[in-house]
């Protein structure tokens, strides 16, 4: 599947761009660095209670706007004859009839919602990836969307923070490859619209180390741990081809990401060479104020553009302020037409001139069709992390046993959505209840919802208990609903929400076997529920299939074959948590257990600090054997490729798909190094009894890591190797890389 790659420069298109930017007055530069949404948003109203819903009303000045050349973009549309009205106004109605670029927060599907991005994640399938992006696509250009505000690419490390449901977690490796993934599935070439699409990969940048897990929170980092850690997603995004970032809300030591001309200009103009479009976040060029970092929107306005923001969203500090700005001598008039190049670049290689209109007929063509559907499926499947299965209780067998179903999620349909799905309708969703009628027909169990979602309503032990004690079986669906997690829905307590866990404990009380299916947007701190379930099955917010996902799980249509990509903690005093940490002068030898401190070692007093499960961590109705690592050769040079081989072996009696993963520990460096790094993973699929011979390479080149000067290199000198199912655990064998 081809895609378009938007990260070079083309000299036919910088001729055109050339000769339309002479064309422009000031005015109309400035205009095309202005991002509007059409809909005007009006937060929720409380006093309507928890479930009252944001409000959007249509601006009455964007006709007016756009015709006089005041807006370069629009975003969040989701018809295409609303795109096709604004674009005419754009391209018939102003002098230059310059089109409009088209935004969207396509975060995780369009109409036709997979699941959250840390789920996709935890596929471990980056071709499946970018089939789901390329879908979303699809459905998105047909609407007029050119310009797709996603992969979110953020590192996130912390999980009070509720945006780590929109990223791949917690592993640079891993969120390389899925950031890549992403972009090839956006910008495919062959969309049924016809139309190009540019990726945004964002929050350009470190947004997700913000202090405490808070939203918006102070980023304060060293440049050595932005280069290793937050910046390489990105440049994995930029070399896949994506056309354009997206600037954080965040500041990074002390100068914010919106204005920043480290990130903004030394590395990604001069060090990366990047020719694509900068848009700020929602508003964080105004934010500079409030930061204390500009002393009012016209400062703001300078601040951003001399440090490489090229198109203001919902500011109106360029609108309002860059005339001025050149004006009074503030602002060089070259730093504005490079801003306007870098936009006019984009419309050009999207296409936008020859093709600003959308075929109207085509959306009802590829949206929500029975192949989206089927992706859809396909995906939630293969997202399902089987956490737990004591005495392989799963898979059931249908109608073998009474069952019991019992939670506040269990006929939930608008959660299963996550928490950026704009466009996505609960109607097409397929609840857990759904699912389980698919195969119990009206045998399927009346569910219980035992509590509320959230808070302290109605607790309806009794009937749940009443339930369970008269099923073989039960299956508690828990979780927290989507508005738990995503922008600004930080939580800091990570448990179940309300009193599910009270719920939990009564009917864990019958001693009935719980099959526990648990929908989240983030790692939860679950250590009684884990205890209390006989089998544990997360189903993340699994998009609109996600119920039929479980029930073909349940039931053994399919094996749950995810794996995490974030640790999931004990305890919250942990956070934050990840399984790359460093080893210290003192590291922990055991658990660390509660009782005694170890002798001065880095280890709490009250907890291990190992997680309650892994990263890379997940379980499935098969058992796999490790054997006979070996490496084709142990000592190296700086231009080699390391190759190791494993023999696994199915040693179950169901088909089954291991992801073995390759984790490397460089013994020592000019900076320490963390104990283990994800260096690659291959999934394999045995039927039982089968054995295969597997073989993962890694060029030594991608052990380099950044030193203290912050150049990137690797250092001669010894490494530890692990094959194995999870950051925990492998196979282990050393190999020494020479000078
Ligand atoms: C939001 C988000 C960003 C999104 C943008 C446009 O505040 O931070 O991810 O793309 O605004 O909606």
């Amino acid at each position: 599947m081809a895609s378009y790659s938007f990260n070079t420069l083309d000299p036919a298109t910088e001729a055109r761009v050339a000769e339309l930017l002479g064309q422009m007055t000031l005015t109309e530069k400035i205009g095309q660095l202005n991002q509007i949404s059409p809909l005007v948003f009006t937060p929720p109203d409380p006093s309507q209670g928890v479930d009252a819903r944001p409000t959007f009303s249509m601006r009455q000045d964007l006709d007016d706007e756009i015709r006089a050349g005041r807006i370069g973009s629009i975003f969040n549309t989701r018809e295409a004859s609303f795109v096709n009205r604004c674009q005419r106004l754009a391209v018939e109605g102003s002098r230059l009839g310059i089109p409009l670029l088209v935004g969207g927060d396509v975060i995780h599907g369009f109409r036709t919602i997979f699941p959250i991005p840390l789920a996709l994640a935890a596929t471990w399938d980056p071709d499946l990836v970018e089939r789901t992006a390329r879908a979303a696509a699809e459905e998105a250009s047909a609407t007029g969307v050119d310009w797709i505000f996603a992969p979110m690419v953020d590192i996130a490390r912390d999980p009070r923070w509720g945006r780590i449901a929109e990223g791949a977690g917690e592993d640079v490796y891993l969120g390389c490859v899925m950031a890549a993934a992403q972009v090839r599935g956006f910008q495919s070439q062959g969309l049924a619209s016809g139309r190009a699409v540019a990726a945004c990969p964002k929050h350009f940048v470190a947004y997700g180390a913000a202090e405490a897990g808070r939203d918006y929170n102070t980023v304060d980092i060293s440049e050595r741990a932005l280069r290793e850690i937050y910046l390489p997603p990105f440049k994995a995004a930029f070399d896949a081809g994506a056309g354009s970032t997206m600037s954080a809300f965040n500041e990074i030591a002390g100068v914010p990401a919106s204005a920043n001309p480290l990130t903004l200009t030394t590395i990604l103009r001069e060090e990366w060479a990047w020719p694509g479009l900068v848009v700020s976040d929602y508003e964080s060029v105004r934010e500079l104020i409030p930061h204390g970092f500009a002393a009012d929107l016209k400062d703001a306005g300078r601040l951003a553009l001399s440090a490489g923001v090229d198109m203001d969203m919902m500011g109106m500090a360029y609108l309002n302020h860059l005339a001025d700005l050149v004006a009074e001598g503030a602002l060089p008039l070259a730093a504005i037409d490079e801003a306007v190049r870098r936009v006019l670049r984009l419309k050009f290689r999207l296409g936008l001139f020859e093709q600003p209109y959308v075929d109207e007929s085509v959306a009802a063509q590829v949206t929500l069709t029975e192949g989206q559907r089927a992706l859809a499926l396909e995906a939630a499947q293969a997202s399902l992390v089987l956490l737990k299965n004591q005495g392989s209780l799963l898979p059931l067998k249908p109608g073998a046993q009474r069952l019991a179903v019992i939670g506040p999620l269990a006929e939930s349909r608008h959660d299963l959505l996550g928490c950026w799905s704009l466009f996505g309708e609960e109607g097409d969703v397929e609840s857990v209840m759904d699912g389980l009628r698919a195969y119990l027909g009206d045998t399927a169990p009346a569910p219980i919802a035992g509590c509320p979602l959230r808070g302290d309503g109605d607790f309806e032990a009794e009937a749940a208990v009443a339930a369970a004690e008269a099923a073989d079986i039960v299956v508690l669906v828990v979780g927290e609903g989507q508005d738990l997690s995503g922008e600004a829905h930080c939580r800091t307590q990570l448990g179940l929400p309300g009193r599910q866990q009270a719920l939990v404990d009564a009917v864990a009380a019958t001693g009935k076997p719980l099959v526990v299916v648990l929908l989240t947007g983030r790692p939860l701190v679950i250590p009684e529920l884990a205890e209390q379930a006989t089998a544990l099955l997360l189903a993340w917010h699994g998009g609109i299939r996600t119920g039929r996902a479980i029930a073909d799980a349940l039931f053994g249509a399919i094996a749950p074959a995810g794996r995490l990509t974030a640790s999931w903690p004990r305890h919250q005093g942990q956070i934050p948590l990840y399984y790359a940490h460093k080893n210290t002068g003192r590291p922990a030898r055991g658990a660390g257990t509660g009782q005694f401190v170890e002798f001065f070692r880095s280890a709490y007093l009250d907890a291990p600090n190992t997680p309650l499960f892994p990263f890379g961590y997940g379980l499935t109705y098969t058992q796999f054997a490790y054997r006979d690592l070996a490496l084709d050769a142990t000592t190296l040079g700086p231009a080699d490729t390391l190759t190791a081989r494993v023999t696994i072996s199915n040693i179950g009696e169901r088909a089954g798909v291991e992801i073995v993963q390759l984790y490397v520990r460089d013994l020592v460096g000019s900076v320490t190094r963390p104990v283990r790094e994800l260096k690659g993973f291959a999934r394999v699929a045995l039927e039982p009894g089968e054995s295969r011979r597997v073989t993962l390479t890694v060029p030594v080149a991608d052990l380099a890591y950044v030193g203290a000067d912050l150049q990137r290199r690797v250092e001669p000198g010894g490494f530890e190797l692990w094959l194995g199912p999870d950051a925990l655990s492998g196979l282990e064998t050393d190999f020494n890389v020479m000078a």
